[in-house]
């Protein structure tokens, strides 16, 4: 099957194309490396196609689209640390790059696979999160908000060309970690405090650090991914990809500097002194993933510990 998969050399989108390529099939990536890095592809580089473009040109994202059989739509402004710095860029490039594939998909009549987010459910406090669920947001003048609202535009609109016959369906990740994280990224929790206990730094922990979060190990997020992409009974549907057990931050930084051996102790800065005034976080996030194993027979069954330890070997073997 030929596949593209756009935002390929990211974290999550290059362990996917990794196992693409292992499945056989043809793989496509776009790529602009504003986040994401080559060397992500370093193991399957003479296998792919890589082209270096922006979303944002729609003439490529249609040609590409054309020469596929499966989109992948991963390309994408992430996390909420991009989008307080730079709402502006993240909000074009996560509706109009969205629309340019969604479009060029409808039109070419290709099968697509959008990545949306947990933080489409907002500051619900009823958990666990089913996908059915109300979403609660805060005010617009609070930037963080704007990566709900774009993922969500993205998935508003391929439901609707979906009534009028686009294949598609939607995942959306929970806390995803592992390999190739980049600490230096959107602030990925686990990526930045392992980097801070393997450097003997303290472990920032915003606020009281009783805030939890679902890790979600990367080859978990990747076969949910495919399953929801390649499965038929997935068509037209939405599914939290996520493990639902539920790690608060100050277990995650203890476990953390056991793990690595490490001096550090644990710094509590507030969420004031990390995202400005008015930052809003939310305290708890548990994926429902009862329709994930209902439909796709999917469970996201890698224990925290062995991720954990997964991604410091892969740490250790390539920062020295
Ligand atoms: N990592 C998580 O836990 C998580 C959680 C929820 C949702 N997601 C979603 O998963 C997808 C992948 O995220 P990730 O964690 O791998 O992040 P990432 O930043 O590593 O990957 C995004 C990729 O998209 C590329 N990109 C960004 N803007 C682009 C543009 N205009 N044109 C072409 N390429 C562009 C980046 O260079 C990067 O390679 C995103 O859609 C994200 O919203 C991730």
């Amino acid at each position: 099957m030929r596949t593209l998969v756009t935002g390929g050399a990211g974290y999550i989108g290059s362990h996917l194309v990794d196992r693409l390529v292992h499945l056989n099939h043809e793989v496509t990536v776009i790529d602009d490396l504003s986040t994401g890095n080559l060397t992500n592809l370093q193991a399957v580089h003479s296998d792919i196609r890589f082209v270096e473009a922006t979303i944002l040109d729609a003439d490529i994202v249609e040609t590409l689209v054309g020469d596929a059989d499966v989109v992948f739509h991963l390309a994408a402004a992430v996390g909420v640390g991009h989008i307080i710095e730079q709402p502006l860029r993240s909000l074009v490039i996560n509706t109009k790059g969205a629309e340019n594939v969604i479009t060029a998909c409808v039109k070419h009549d290709r099968k697509l696979l959008l990545a949306s987010t947990s933080e489409i459910y907002g500051k619900t406090a009823k958990m666990p999160m089913s996908e059915d669920d109300d979403r609660v947001l805060g005010s617009t003048t609070i930037a963080r908000w704007g990566y709900s609202t774009a993922k969500a535009i993205d998935e508003h609109l391929a439901l609707a060309h979906a009534e009028h016959g686009l294949r598609m369906s939607i995942v959306r990740y929970f806390n995803s970690y592992g390999p190739r994280l980049d600490p230096r990224g959107y602030g990925s929790v686990v990526a930045n405090l392992m980097r801070q206990a393997i450097d003997n730094e303290p472990l920032t922990v915003h606020g009281d650090g009783s805030q939890t979060r679902c890790f979600t190990y990367v080859d978990d997020t990747v076969e949910g991914t495919l399953r929801a992409a390649l499965d038929l009974r997935g068509e037209g549907k939405i599914f939290n990809v996520g493990n639902d057990h539920e790690t608060s931050i100050i277990d995650l930084a203890t476990t953390i500097i056991a793990m690595t051996g490490s001096s550090s102790a644990v710094q509590h800065i507030s969420y004031e002194q990390r995202f400005g005034k008015g930052f809003e976080d939310t305290k708890r996030r548990i994926p429902d993933v009862q329709r994930a194993r209902d439909v796709l027979d999917f469970n996201a069954g890698v224990a925290l510990q062995d991720g954990l330890q997964r991604t410091l070997a892969w740490w250790r073997a390539t920062h020295r």
